[in-house]
Formats: structure tokens, sequence, C-alpha cells
């Protein structure tokens, strides 16, 4: 459920016309709803709530929309935070996250950023491979401290969307193989540099069907207990994020109820203490990208292109993973109005740059406006000045208010940012 419904004929954002929201901030322009993240990250609390001991933390995961209005309203609901870089810590840091609530993952940290993380007293480093381990351990002893960490294991589980998407494969880049956890494990508890808390994991994104996240989740039970087995404490378990979403008249993937429903199943009687790191089902319906329409450019064999002032540079999803998103008209169309395939493309200069083919859309003109919808993460957060075109803006709105929570760059910010070479 998301708070982007028709009022009087106009799609609106709680009770704000998106409409209002084009004409003072201009487009394209992302808006997000914090009634719908507030609900989101309600509805998957409780749904886990009851799971392990004592409640799970719920790590969002700052990577799929990083906005500090954003973070700060997850923030002020308990959410902590999942975060990948030095400058995402920074983020949850700045949104009033409290550093004991927030994870550090990713695949290469530097040993800037795990010396920052330590400084700041995250809750936990998660580590992808030996090599890490011995550098989080070096510069823990170098700051004369001790390094909480979790293992990230490699379950070689297949899921999410798609290949690029997908991080539980053992030919995937991500984590500690399974064969090697409980080798490591040992290593990492012998080291004085190192609290080692427990074995995390995070199999993919866009996860549609319980019987991966079943079987990583028996896979990991599993580790967790030949672990305690050979008498090594493991007190908690990350099981990473991936939940669904549905993208319109896509198959709907299972809900946070059903997902829980599963762990509590496998993980029933383990001990333990859980943490969750969901960014997509907490922001993708949260938000959408306003664009207009520029032109409607009708080629002589009859293909319509619609052309508008959205592009690949601020929604790359599309291009990038050929990812499905509804796109709807902000003035809702007559009831008997017949729907037309379009080309919906943006005006980037390569063929990359189109967001659907044949998309049955009812009669649009140069000067509407449309919404792409489910595209609160992994939108603002991946968009770019390619063709210098200025970074797209971001508005949040809460109930009847709306406020712009990152500013379109001029054009003067934009040539500001890059001071020419002192020879030229
Ligand atoms: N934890 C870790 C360690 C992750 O790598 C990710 C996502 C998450 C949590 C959150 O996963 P989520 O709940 O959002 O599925 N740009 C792609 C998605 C990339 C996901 C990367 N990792 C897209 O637009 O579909």
């Amino acid at each position: 459920m998301n708070h982007f419904e028709l009022r009087d004929g106009e799609l609106a954002c709680e009770a704000v016309p998106l409409v209002r929201i084009a004409e003072a901030v201009g487009t394209p322009v992302y808006v997000y709803s914090t009634a719908t993240l507030e609900r989101h990250f309600t509805v998957f609390r409780d749904a886990v709530r009851g799971l392990g001991r004592p409640e799970p933390l719920i790590a969002y995961a700052v990577k799929a929309n990083s906005n500090l209005s954003v973070l700060k309203v997850l923030g002020d609901l308990g959410a902590g935070a999942d975060t990948v870089s030095e400058g995402e810590i920074r983020r949850a840091i700045a949104a009033g996250i409290a550093p004991e609530r927030i994870i550090f993952s990713g695949v290469g940290k530097l040993e800037h950023e795990i010396e920052f993380a330590l400084k700041s007293g995250v809750s936990e480093i998660n580590i992808e491979s030996e090599p890490e381990l011995d550098l989080v351990a070096r510069t823990a002893e170098r700051l004369g401290t001790r390094a909480t960490v979790a293992l990230r294991i490699n379950p070689d589980v297949s899921a999410g969307a798609n290949d690029k998407i997908s991080t539980g494969k053992a030919s995937s880049k991500f984590g500690i193989a399974m064969v090697e956890a409980e080798r490591v494990y040992a290593r990492a508890s012998n080291n004085a540099h190192l609290r080692v808390a427990g074995v995390a994991c995070h199999i993919g994104s866009q996860i549609g069907d319980l019987a991966s996240i079943e079987e990583e989740a028996v896979k990991m039970r599993g580790l967790v207990e030949r672990l305690r087995g050979e008498g090594l404490i493991v007190e908690r378990l990350d099981l990473g994020g991936g939940l669904g979403v549905p993208y319109f008249n896509q198959p709907e993937p299972p809900g946070p109820d059903r997902y829980a429903a599963v762990l509590a199943r496998v993980l029933d009687g383990l001990d333990i203490s859980l943490s969750f790191e969901p960014g997509r089902v907490i922001a993708a319906n949260a938000g959408v990208l306003l664009s207009r329409v520029t032109h409607v450019n009708i080629r002589p064999d009859g293909r319509r292109f619609l052309v508008l002032d959205a592009a690949m540079n601020d929604l790359i999803r599309p291009a990038m993973y050929e990812a499905f998103h509804d796109i709807r008209p902000v003035r809702a169309p007559a009831a008997d109005a017949a729907l037309e395939p379009y080309d919906v493309v943006g005006p980037v200069c390569e063929t990359g740059d189109t967001f659907a083919r044949d998309r049955s859309l009812p009669p649009l003109a140069a000067g509407d406006l449309v919404a792409f919808m489910s595209a609160g993460a992994y939108g603002a957060v991946m968009a770019s000045e390619y063709n210098s075109r200025p970074l797209v803006p971001e508005v949040l709105v809460h109930g009847d208010q709306f406020a712009v929570v990152r500013p379109r760059p001029t054009y003067d910010q934009m040539l500001a940012a890059e001071p020419l070479a002192p020879w030229l």
C-alpha cells in the first residue's frame, strides 16, 4: 500500500497534488511520501518483531535511498542503518541514527573508512573476506580498540530479480565461502583485536520467492549450530535485505508477513539476536519520479515516441536492468480514453535512454505530467549528471506539506564544482 492516489482526478502524494510540486520545483523531480515510508517500516518491523531475541535490529539499507530526510523519518521510527561507505555512515549519523544501530557492510572497505567506523562506534563491521579481516584487525590494533565484527558468508543461494543484483551465489564477489566459514570464524575469534559477534548474509535484491530465503536461512542456521558445536560464540545473525516489491502488473512478491513466517519456522529455538537490512521494500513504493512530456513524436510508420524531460541519468533502472516502472499520467484520463502504444524515452543522446517500449498509455500531449511509480528505491541515489543535466532534485511530502529535501543544482553550481587546471 502507498500514498500516491487520485484526488479529484489528479495524482497526489498524500494530500499534495503532484501538479503543485511540478509547478513549484520543476521537473524532473523525485517525490517521496512520509506516510508510505513510515507504513512500510512499521509493517516490516511488526512482521519480524517476535523473531530472535531481543527485538531484531532493522538496519535500513541506506543505499536504496540515502536522502537525509528519508533517513530521519526512518531513524525517528527506530530504524538502524546498513551502510556501505564512510559517506553512508556519515549520512546515517547526520540523520540522528545512533552508531550502535549502524552496520558497516561492503566488499572493499578502505582503511580510512574502517577507521572512521571504529571511531564512530558502529555496532558491527560485516567482514567480506580474509584480507579484509586482517585489515580490520590491524586498524583496530593501531587505534588501540577492539572491532565488533560479523562474518558475511556466501551461502551459495541463487536469488534476486536478475544476475546484476544477485549476490549470494558462490561465483559472486560477496562474502566468505561457506566451506571456509568455520576456519575463518575460529581464526577471527582468536584475534585479540576483534570481537566476533556472529554471521551475516545477503543473497540478492527484488527476491520474489520464499524458497531462496528458506534455503539461505537453513544454511545459516546450520552454520551457526556447527560454530556453536565447536565452542565458538555466535550471538548475532544478520539476514540482509532483498525482499521484493510489487512493480505493478508484475507477479506480486511475498510480503514481510510471509517472509517472517518462513524465518520463524526455520530459526525456531535458535536463540540468537537477528538483524535485517531491508532497502527496496521500505523505499521503492514510497517514491515517484515526476516528469513532463516534452514532445509526442509520431513517425510515418505510426511509432509514437513520448519524449520526456526525465532521462536515464535520473532513473537508470530501465536502461541498466530492463526494469519495469509503471508510468501513470498525473491527470487521470477520461474513462473511455483508448490506450495507445508509446516508446517512452528521455532526451539523452543514446538509444539506451528508453524507459519503455510499446507501453500502453492514454493519449498524452506536450506539457502533460507523468509519474514513474515505485521509484523511491535505487532512483535518485543512482542518478548522475550525464549529458550535463543538473542532478535531479528530491521532495518530501508530509500530509498537506512538502519540502525540497535536495534542491536542483543551478548551472553555476554545477560548473563551479570543476576548477580549471591552473595551467589552462
Ligand atoms: N544489504 C546488503 C549487503 C546489500 O548489498 C543490499 C542491496 C541490501 C542490504 C538491500 O537490499 P534490498 O532490500 O534493497 O533488496 N540497484 C539495484 C539494487 C541493488 C541492490 C544492492 N544491494 C536495483 O535498482 O534494482
